[in-house]
């Protein structure tokens, strides 16, 4: 039996995560979008790839939630995606509606699922998830962290020139300006980053990680990314699909844990078969913790911001 993953919203990030899946060969793929034929079609391209792939992954387009029901993993993508100039937070008031909406039909049609939010402002937007579905905190996780150290671990490994699977390292916090780039957990094949590279170019490297998604958005000029944040979703339905229990940085609520309540943030999780199976709470130095407290701050602000719209 194949496992069951919704992805709704098939634009940019959804299409090329539903691709990656079903490429994988052990999911059958539902790709929803509100605009008719979008989904349909796109997942209709894709099967026709299957035979040269080599996979028999069913995967199916549809604007009908009913296509999606029995799903183990939702992925939620839809959303409007940032244009230059604009920040995550602009997205806000767009996206909580279309995150409560889709969350409610989606959870309605498969009430097992674990949800994996992806549309921005992400931490924001994983509160929605949570209050929407209204299933249990470990089964609603944003994907951002993935994302955030890969970009991190690409510019070290670049700085390097070293392989990237050399380069272990952790992006906590909320996904926007104030995320928090560890450098005391930065290693290149377990060597602390501090004794290979000036600390100036460290510095250099987290504030590129920092502005990683702008970076791409002023490129592009049309979008945003969505090749490494479809490889990182498709690292998180790996691991709770295959129940890998992979230790990766994910948002998930936080319950005093990093002396931060009530909140989603990205911290590092033990993602398994039932979504987050534990939030584990490393020691950060004092820097550190001021700058995740900081970061938790601004989300903070953010759902402020959303119950004052929701008025
Ligand atoms: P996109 O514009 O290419 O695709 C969004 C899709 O959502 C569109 O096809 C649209 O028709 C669909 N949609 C809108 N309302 C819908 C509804 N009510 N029901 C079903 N589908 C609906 O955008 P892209 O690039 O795929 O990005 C999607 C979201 O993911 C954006 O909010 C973006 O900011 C966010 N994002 C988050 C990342 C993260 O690290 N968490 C990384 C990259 C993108
Ligand atoms: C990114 O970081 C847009 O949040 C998205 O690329």
């Amino acid at each position: 039996m194949r496992t069951k993953v919704t992805v709704v919203g098939a634009g940019n990030v959804g299409a090329t995560t539903a691709q990656r899946l079903a490429e994988r060969g052990y999911a059958d793929v539902v790709l929803l979008d509100i605009v008719e034929g979008l989904a349909e079609g796109k997942a209709l391209d894709m099967y026709e790839a299957s035979p040269v792939v080599g996979v028999d992954s069913i995967i199916r387009g549809s604007t009908d939630y009913a296509a999606t029901e029995g799903s183990e993993i939702v992925v939620i993508t839809s959303g409007v995606a940032r244009k230059p100039g604009m920040s995550r937070d602009d997205l806000l008031s767009i996206n909580m509606k279309i995150v409560d909406e889709v969350t409610r039909k989606a959870i309605a049609a498969s009430p097992e699922a674990v949800i994996i939010v992806v549309s921005n402002p992400l931490d924001a937007m994983c509160h929605v998830a949570y209050e929407a579905a209204g299933i249990p905190a470990s089964r609603v996780v944003g994907m951002a962290g993935i994302l955030d150290t890969a970009r991190y671990r690409s510019f070290v490994a670049e700085a390097l020139n070293v392989s990237v699977e050399d380069v272990q390292a952790y992006v906590l916090g909320g996904h926007g300006d104030t995320m928090v780039p560890l450098a005391s957990y930065t290693t290149a094949a377990g060597i602390p980053i501090g004794e290979l590279l000036p600390q100036e170019q460290i510095d250099a490297i987290i504030q590129r990680t920092r502005d990683g998604g702008a970076e791409i958005v002023n490129l592009l000029k049309t979008g945003s990314a969505f090749y490494a944040p479809s490889a990182a979703v498709a690292q998180m339905v790996d691991s709770i699909a295959l129940d890998k229990r992979r230790i990766l940085p994910c948002a998930a609520l936080l319950e005093g844990q990093y002396g931060v309540d009530g909140l989603f943030i990205g911290v590092p999780v033990i993602l398994g078969g039932g979504g987050i199976e534990r939030v584990l709470e490393i020691s950060l130095t004092d820097e550190e913790q001021a700058m995740l407290q900081h970061s938790a701050d601004a989300v903070q602000e953010l759902v402020k911001d959303m119950a004052r719209l929701a008025e």
